[in-house]
């Protein structure tokens, strides 16, 4: 079988399943497959698969329909043009999270020392090691996470240290210029509506932020103004409807509120300045 032949019937079953995307997620599967990019494979579509080849394709698709994600199939997500490892002890990294970077990027470039707080793949951590010059710590609680955010940044030579810790209950009061943050932040309510993609595989402490959501912003803020000097900028990602929530507790402490939206018109990114 061609490899476009192969190509149009995994479309047709992804679609059948109602997987999103069928036909990018096909062509990356069969990638995947033939260890190729993309370019590659548009290039080569007339050429035969393999019997390798094909067992791998079938195996794979057969996971991608029963829900598993395609990034625990490629274990690979790209993030701020750099591609990460994942597996299902991390988050999967995800595009709006990158507006983080890019409101710290007009909020603090010049910041000497910053952390990230709560790093799973190390995605952020590594992509501000890497865009800037400062020195850059990151935290989790998550021991398994920890393990791959080091490998990434091993693999995009980012120097970052992490460490093991409670938010940032480990590092010296006043020590930061920059504390960037996406934490778990969905409601324990929501979880049997989440898409099953997420809900059974991506690990739960990296989802769940209590009943509503929002509590683990008191105590993430609090840490947050012990670690930072003052005049520091602190950068986080909110979840659907918890931006008046989360301003409230910023309050006294921090002045200079701003907001940034998704690409979906989304409260995204709340970003503030330790004002004690
Ligand atoms: C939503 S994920 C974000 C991961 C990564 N920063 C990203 O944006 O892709 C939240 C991360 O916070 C970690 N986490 C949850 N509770 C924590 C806590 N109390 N202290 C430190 N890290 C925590 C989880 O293990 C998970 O890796």
């Amino acid at each position: 079988m061609q490899l476009k032949s192969a190509l149009l019937q995994a479309t047709q079953l992804l679609e059948q399943g109602a997987i999103a995307s069928p036909r990018l997620t096909a062509e990356l599967l069969l990638c995947h497959a033939l260890s190729r990019d993309r370019a590659w494979l548009h290039a080569h579509s007339d050429e035969p698969l393999s019997e390798v080849a094909w067992i791998h394709f079938g195996r794979y698709l057969h996971e991608r329909l029963n829900g598993k994600p395609l990034q625990h199939i490629t274990h690979r997500q790209e993030f701020y043009g750099r591609q990460f490892r994942v597996t299902p002890d991390v988050l999967i990294p995800r595009p709006e999270t990158e507006h983080v970077i890019e409101v710290a990027l007009r909020r603090a470039p010049n910041a000497r020392r910053a952390i990230d707080i709560g790093c799973g793949s190390g995605a952020l951590a590594v992509t501000w090691a890497l865009e800037t010059t400062a020195k850059v710590f990151a935290t989790d609680i998550s021991l398994p996470a920890l393990t791959i955010a080091r490998e990434n940044a091993q693999a995009l030579h980012a120097p970052v240290h992490f460490l093991a810790t409670h938010l940032a209950s480990a590092l010296q009061p006043a020590s930061f210029d920059l504390v960037l943050s996406n934490p778990p932040y969905i409601p324990d309510t929501e979880r049997e509506s989440l898409q099953r993609e997420v809900r059974d595989h991506e690990p739960p402490v990296a989802l769940y932020g209590g009943p509503t959501g929002v509590e683990i912003y008191q105590p993430l803020i609090a840490d947050a103004a012990r670690i930072l000097r003052p005049g520091g900028s602190l950068v986080m990602e909110i979840g659907y409807q918890a931006q008046e929530r989360v301003r409230a507790m910023l309050d006294p402490h921090f002045t200079g509120f701003e907001v940034d939206h998704d690409l979906a018109g989304w409260p995204r990114v709340v970003s503030a300045c330790y004002s004690p």
